[in-house]
């Protein structure tokens, strides 16, 4: 399943991370109030628990919710979305995984791995700004699938049709959320109109 995740706000501030001209200050702090308010968006359908609390003049019957929230950060990029969901949800664990795409081939390289545990019963959020070939969001999800996750999302901000194809082939049981889907790739593999390389643009390295 793919939803596109449209809130005005977010259509308002994937503007300025897609213009040339947001400098890295600017990119960063968007890109996670972009997850940010994805997250929001994305967990209205996770199941709560109901738990008594005493508020100073009685007890209340009140909810708190059931499952853990695992975010994955893809590295790096995948990065540049944790603080915004965090401060939303501060219980959320956090693991990481490492991959790049190879320059030449376009195929991910995996360099790294570290999930937190009970991953089985976990919602785990699969981060990354960009799905373009979709080869590294779907090397993650086997990843993760092999280390034990069942309900798996993958959040990226921009996507590209190739991936999203990707994903539904090598993995029909993940649903995918994208802020735009946009019009594809071009020969180096980059997401046109894109954002650019959102790497570089968030930590600067260009
Ligand atoms: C980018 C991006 C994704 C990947 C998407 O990472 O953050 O992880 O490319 O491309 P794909 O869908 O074709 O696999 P990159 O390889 O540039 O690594 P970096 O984040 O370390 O710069
Ligand atoms: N990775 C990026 O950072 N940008 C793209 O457009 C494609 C892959």
């Amino acid at each position: 399943m793919i939803s596109l995740v449209q809130h005005p706000l977010i259509r308002h501030k994937l503007a300025l991370v897609r213009n040339k001209d947001t400098g890295t200050k600017e990119f960063r702090e968007t890109v996670n109030e972009i997850a940010g308010l994805m997250a929001y968006e994305i967990t209205r359908d996770i199941p709560l628990k109901e738990i008594m609390v005493e508020t100073p003049l009685a007890p209340c019957m009140s909810h708190e919710l059931k499952k853990q929230i695992i975010l994955i950060p893809v590295l790096r990029a995948g990065l540049g979305m944790v603080d915004g969901i965090t401060s939303l949800i501060p219980t959320a664990k956090v693991g990481h995984i490492g991959l790049y795409r190879d320059h030449d081939s376009l195929q991910p390289m995996h360099y790294y791995a570290k999930y937190p545990g009970r991953l089985a019963n976990a919602v785990v959020m699969i981060l990354d700004p960009m799905l373009a070939t979709g080869g590294s969001a779907s090397e993650a999800i086997s990843s993760l699938k092999k280390a034990g996750a069942v309900s798996i999302k993958l959040v990226c901000i921009v996507g590209a049709p190739e991936g999203v194809e990707k994903i539904e082939k090598d993995h029909p049981d993940t649903d995918i959320y994208l802020a735009a889907l946009d019009e594809g790739l071009n020969d180096k593999g980059y997401i046109i109109p894109g954002l650019g390389d959102a790497g570089d643009r968030l930590f600067g390295t260009k």
